[in-house]
Formats: C-alpha cells, sequence, structure tokens
C-alpha cells in the first residue's frame, strides 16, 4: 500500500463530451439490450417500465451524483477514494472492486457469445423461424466447452486492447467512436421493428402499465436493473468521476447520464417488443428472448439478415462501452494503490478475470451440475451475488457514507464546485441521500434476500 498516489500525475478526461460518452457508454450495456427488454417482458411490460422509471427518478439520478461527486473530489480509485474521506470506509470500494471484477468475469462470457452470434448472423445461420432449431442453436453454443471460452477471451481481449489505452488515450477514444455508432444503429432497428405490421400491440405492452401487475417481485427486479444498468453501487462512477476536473458541472452530468441510459434502454425495448409481437412470438421468454426469440423475429423481416448483423453488432459495442468501465475500476485501484504500471496491472487483471469466467461458462455445460449456493449454478451464483447482493449492498452504504459520515454540505460543496454551479435541488437531494434512498433499497434489499 502506498499513497504516493495523489501525486502523481493521474489522466484525465480531455472534454466535456469525451466524458459523457464514456460514462453513458458505461452505462448502456447488456443491462440495457439484454437484461432491459426481457425483464420488463417477464414482468408485466409496462407495469415494469413505470416502476423503473419511479426508481430511477428517486434513487437512480440521487446515486450517480453520489457517486461522481465522491470521484472527483478524491481523485482516486474507488478504495482510495472512500478511505480518503473516512479511513474507516475502504472497505466499501473494496467490495466495490471485487463486485467489478466479478461482474466482469460472466458479462465477458455473454459478451463473448454477442461476438458468437455476429458471427453467424454474417454466415446467414439464422434463415429459420423454427424456435426448436433456434433454441437448440442457442443452448448448444452456450452449453459447448471449448467455444464460449474462446469467445469469451476474445471479449476480454477487445476490452483489454481498449483499458491499455488509459483514460483519454484508450476509454474516451474508444467510446467517442462507438456511442454515436451505436446510437444510430439503435434507431434504425427501432424504426424496422416498429413499422411491421402488426407492431402496435407490442408498443402498448410495452408502454401501457397495468397497475395491477405489480408486485414485490416486479419492484425489486426495477431496483436490481436501474443499479445494474445506470452501473450504479461499485465504485464504478466513482472511479469515472476521479477523472474530471475541477470545473466540469456535475449535477448536469448526473442528469445527462442516466437520460441517455433510459433513453437506449426504452429505444431497446422498442427495437425488440414490437417486433417480437408483430412476428407473434412471446415477450415473457427470458434470457433468450435477445438470442432466440430475435432471430426468428429476423428470419421472417424483410432484409432481415442485414438488421441481424447490425444488431448483434450494436449489442457488442454497448457491451464494451460497459466492460472496459468495469476493468477500469479494478486497475485504477491496482494502479493507485498497489502502484503497478498500468499496462502490467491492466493485463494481469484482465486474465484473472478471463479466469474466473471460464467456470461460469463452463455452468451452462459439462459443469451444469455443480451448484454453489440456493441451487445455483457458478454463472447464476456470481449473478446473484453481484445484483441481489454487492450492488444494493454498495449503494444502501453510499448512502449512508454520504448521508452520515461525509455529510450533505461537503458533497454539495464539491457538486457546485463551492457554489459556482447551479443545483437547485441540493436540499432535496439531500433528504433523500439521508433517508429515503437508504430505507426504499435497505428495505428492497432485504425483502428481495429473504423472499
Ligand atoms: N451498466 C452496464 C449495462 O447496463 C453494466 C455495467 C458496467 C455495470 N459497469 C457497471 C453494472 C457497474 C453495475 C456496476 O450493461
Amino acid at each position: 500500500m502506498n499513497n504516493s498516489v495523489e501525486t502523481q500525475n493521474r489522466d484525465q478526461w480531455s472534454s466535456k463530451v469525451g466524458f459523457i460518452l464514456a460514462a453513458a457508454g458505461s452505462a448502456v450495456g447488456l443491462g440495457n439490450l439484454w437484461k432491459f427488454p426481457y425483464t420488463a417482458g417477464m414482468n408485466g411490460g409496462g407495469a415494469f417500465v413505470i416502476v423503473y422509471f419511479a426508481i430511477l427518478l428517486l434513487v437512480g439520478f440521487t446515486l450517480m451524483l453520489a457517486e461522481l461527486v465522491i470521484g472527483r473530489s478524491t481523485q482516486l480509485n474507488a478504495v482510495g477514494a472512500y478511505r480518503k474521506i473516512n479511513k474507516s470506509w475502504g472497505w466499501v470500494g473494496g467490495l466495490g472492486v471485487l463486485a467489478g471484477f466479478v461482474i466482469l468475469s460472466y458479462y465477458s462470457v455473454v459478451g463473448g457469445w454477442v461476438i458468437n452470434y455476429i458471427v453467424k448472423a454474417a454466415t446467414g445461420a439464422f434463415n429459420t423461424t423454427d424456435m426448436d432449431v433456434l433454441g437448440n442453436m442457442f443452448g448448444g453454443l452456450i452449453s459447448s466447452t471449448w467455444t464460449p471460452i474462446v469467445y469469451h477471451g476474445i471479449f476480454m481481449a477487445i476490452t483489454l486492447a481498449i483499458v491499455i489505452g488509459g483514460i483519454s488515450g484508450g476509454i474516451e477514444k474508444f467510446s467517442k467512436i462507438l456511442m454515436p455508432a451505436l446510437f444510430i444503429m439503435i434507431i434504425l432497428i427501432v424504426f424496422r421493428s416498429v413499422t411491421l405490421p402488426g407492431a402496435a400491440e407490442g408498443v402498448k405492452f410495452f408502454l401501457q402499465p397495468d397497475f395491477s401487475k405489480i408486485n414485490g417481485k416486479v419492484i425489486l427486479a426495477a431496483l436490481g436493473q436501474v443499479f445494474f444498468s445506470l452501473s450504479l453501487g461499485m465504485g464504478c462512477m466513482v472511479t469515472y468521476g476521479s477523472y474530471l476536473s475541477k470545473n466540469e458541472n456535475i449535477p448536469q452530468s448526473a442528469t445527462l447520464i442516466p437520460l441517455l441510459d433510459t433513453g437506449v434502454a426504452l429505444l431497446a425495448g422498442l427495437a425488440i417488443l414490437p417486433a417480437v409481437f408483430a412476428l407473434g412470438f412471446d415477450p415473457t421468454g427470458g434470457p433468450g428472448l435477445v438470442f432466440i426469440t430475435l432471430p426468428a423475429v429476423f428470419a421472417k423481416m424483410p432484409l432481415g439478415a442485414l438488421f441481424a448483423i447490425i444488431f448483434f453488432l450494436l449489442v457488442l459495442f454497448a457491451a464494451v462501452t460497459s466492460s472496459i468501465s468495469l476493468l477500469e475500476v479494478v486497475v485504477a485501484y491496482v494502479v493507485d494503490d498497489w502502484g503497478w504500471k498500468r499496462s502490467k496491472a491492466t493485463t494481469i487483471v484482465a486474465a484473472a478475470i478471463f479466469l474466473v469466467g471460464i467456470p461460469a461458462s463452463l455452468s451452462m455445460g459439462p459443469w451444469s451440475h455443480i451448484t454453489l449456493f440456493r441451487g445455483l449454478g457458478v454463472f447464476d451464483a456470481l449473478g446473484f451475488l453481484t445484483d441481489q447482493i454487492l450492488l444494493p449492498l454498495g449503494g444502501l452504504m453510499l448512502c449512508i457514507f454520504i448521508g452520515w459520515v461525509w455529510g450533505v454540505d461537503n458533497a454539495v460543496k464539491e457538486a457546485t464546485n463551492n457554489g459556482k454551479v447551479k443545483f437547485a435541488i441540493a436540499p432535496i437531494w439531500g433528504f433523500i441521500i439521508k433517508y429515503i434512498a437508504p430505507i426504499a433499497i435497505g428495505y428492497i434489499f432485504i425483502s428481495g434476500l429473504i423472499g
């Protein structure tokens, strides 16, 4: 451990747009394009979307600002940031680094499937609407031994290659290319989807809330989704915020990033669900929605082969701009705290994450009989550990830390650059972070664990 960090020359975002695109890139990912549509599909469509919005407004914006403020104030990685403000709080950042490590290990496995599906789309493999064939194609991929591990390796290698370039020369540079490309591609796909005959039913399912469908399960799913989708609860935005200069407008960024993220989640829902309805498939298909149902949708649609390639490419871009942020959380810690060179830290951490991802991948095939806890295999257990435990716990501790340890006043001072930047709702923000958010998160967290 050393603290020479603060004197070391630290990389910074080179422009405001660059930072916003990188942070939005972190937020927009498999969470939006893969998880959001199927989770909405399984949880009553519009009912889920409305609860998602409520939690986003109350907790999402609040925690986004909180994380950015801690990072910018301390200019340190997640562990160092908490520790600098209060010596006995470093472990909360430590849980975050652990969460980043674990999330990336299985995130990258899914990222590998996406790369494999780009290859499949490009070679015309989806030329069927037979759900059994498509189901077997997906099941066959994820349950085989070597293929998914090789693609997982390719995905990690891409992530490594970007992060090794640092903040402005790696993460920011690539986000500036990948994110605009992503926006264009998703708008193309939405346009294709909602203009299909019969799409209106799907739009209605997705956007018209049926309040009677809201229950504890829907609320829990929505909370988990807000954390995951906004990259909150593990110091990811602390880390990204630590590369911000002292004159950046944080309240504005903390508004813009969730808006972009939610925009893409809604577009993803509109890209997928109307097409699913129009072509007569089931929206409650779960995790297979993107990998099984969607290829059938593409097979039925005019120019489908082309749109399939565009779609999976878009998913890959979104996944990569997220995976680099997960890797950066761990790398920033190792560089700051252990004093390793970035190149060494990135390579070794990425290799370690790749190794942990292997059992996760195998758990869907040859190792499917191995369960860790609650009857969950490795892949599902890692997902449960992060989504249901580490992220909500990290979010809860973040609220307590700001509200009761560091103090809302200090946080607001930092958020407004000592009163120079407008932050009109600061008192409301302070009230939410001190009382409302921790109670809401704590309640949902505990009832989720018991339930
Ligand atoms: N938000 C990303 C997505 O939606 C995933 C992600 C990146 C993430 N960084 C994170 C999730 C930090 C939780 C915490 O796919």
